[in-house]
């Protein structure tokens, strides 16, 4: 059954006209008045609503405005426990460090099957209410060759985007040996892990891995197939972004510290700059400078970083309100960047725009602009979710 969506009042393409289509997304476009028409779980048809084709079915947007749906290409969800009170204490002023995952870490070991796909179910679900229609999800709770398999085939059950992030941290019983912990990552953990994922990922930062024990893992990560992205720059300036744009990763995120030098070879590269604003949010660390990197010509995405640690907010809506009030970006390079920067950064051509071919993931705003995502924050404004043609939510 094919399904004509009309009277949209603002319709976000990321697809002007000739663009974009089986290529990917375009540049930020928008439609006033317009339609779109699903068939067979993608966008058969989308343009202005006087010009509509007739479908099976009609759903009247009222006027409300349509967006592909958020792509959120940076997430944690395979944990158990919680750190309210880790949050709480930062809020009181103590410093985020990378060492507190070690604390999740233990409770997801201790965590059944079962308990670990629960939790992550639900929050796979908050993601679709919230508008989310695609997500990658990490590893790196586990970091034992059992507890990192057995995180990512729990994630392949709810995303496509599964990433290996044994080099989150090195656990506790490798402290006094963190050369032989990076030798399982890059061995019989790797080798594990290497079938059940389509990404590697390494955590570069003071208190996790340095530049050669993170170019270690990346290329015995390549050599395994596996596509590179990299957690850089998140805590201080460090070798995280060049490491990352020297491995042809898909992205480079977090750069909440980057020097001229940095924006120079992401600018220079093909590797996306994906910003967490809500990390810098819930760390109180500055937010990056996202003005600069865009002046310069990086491609930018914005993600969630959802974790019980750094950041607990699974809601794409709430960092683009961030990136638009904090990170100075306009209304349209924020939805932009949640949308067809997730698809970049996750080298996806069939999300991330509506041209005609896309898959037909889309969110539908009980407002009539996208802007009202950063115009309203906090107000629940996601409407309806249709993914993969189906209505989600
Ligand atoms: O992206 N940076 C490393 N990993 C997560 C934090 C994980 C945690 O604190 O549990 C992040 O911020
Ligand atoms: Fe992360």
């Amino acid at each position: 059954m094919s399904l004509l969506i009309t009277n949209i009042g603002e319709l976000v393409t990321n697809n002007p006209a000739g663009s974009g289509g089986p290529a990917g997304p375009g540049p930020f476009a928008s439609l006033a008045s317009a339609a779109l028409v699903i068939d067979a779980g993608q966008v058969a048809w989308a343009g202005p609503a006087a010009r509509a084709p007739a479908a099976d079915e009609a759903f009247d947007a009222v006027g409300r405005a349509v967006l592909p749906g958020f792509v959120d290409s940076h997430a944690h969800l395979v944990f158990a426990g919680e750190r309210g009170a880790e949050f709480a204490a930062r809020m009181a002023g103590l410093p985020y460090a990378a060492g507190g995952i070690r604390s999740t870490v233990a409770a997801t070991r201790a965590a059944a099957d079962d308990q670990l796909g629960a939790n992550l179910r639900s929050l796979a679900a908050e993601m679709l209410a919230q508008g989310t229609t695609t997500f990658e999800c990490k590893s790196g709770y586990g970091l034992t060759v059992r507890d990192e398999a057995r995180s990512l085939a729990l994630a392949a059950e709810f995303t496509p985007e599964v990433t290996y992030l044994g080099a989150h941290v090195v656990p506790e019983e490798y402290a006094a040996d963190p050369g032989g912990y990076v030798d399982l990552v890059c061995g019989a953990m790797l080798d594990a892990c290497a079938p059940l994922a389509r990404w590697v990922d390494v955590f570069c930062e003071r208190g996790a891995f340095g530049s050669d024990e993170a170019a270690a893992v990346l290329a015995a990560g390549t050599a395994a197939s596996l596509q590179p992205r990299v957690h850089a720059n998140q805590l201080g300036p460090g070798p995280g972004v060049q490491l990352a744009v020297r491995h042809g990763a898909a992205s480079a995120d977090h750069c909440t510290y980057t020097d001229d030098a940095d924006v120079d070879a992401l600018a220079s590269s093909a590797t996306v700059a994906t910003l967490l604003p809500g990390v810098e949010f819930s760390t109180r660390h500055p937010y990056p400078d996202a003005r600069r990197l865009i002046g310069a010509g990086v491609t930018v995405a914005i993600a969630t970083d959802c974790n019980p640690g750094s950041c607990f907010t699974s809601s794409m809506p709430l960092c683009i309100a961030l990136a638009v009030r904090e990170m100075r970006m306009t209304t349209q390079e924020a939805v932009w960047a949640a949308t067809a920067g997730g698809a970049r950064a996750l080298r996806r051509t069939d999300v991330g725009h509506l041209g005609a071919g896309a898959r037909a993931d889309l969110v539908m705003l009980n407002a009539p602009s996208h802007a009202y995502l950063a115009y309203r924050p906090g107000v629940p404004l996601i409407g309806a979710v249709w993914q993969n043609g189906n209505r989600a939510a």
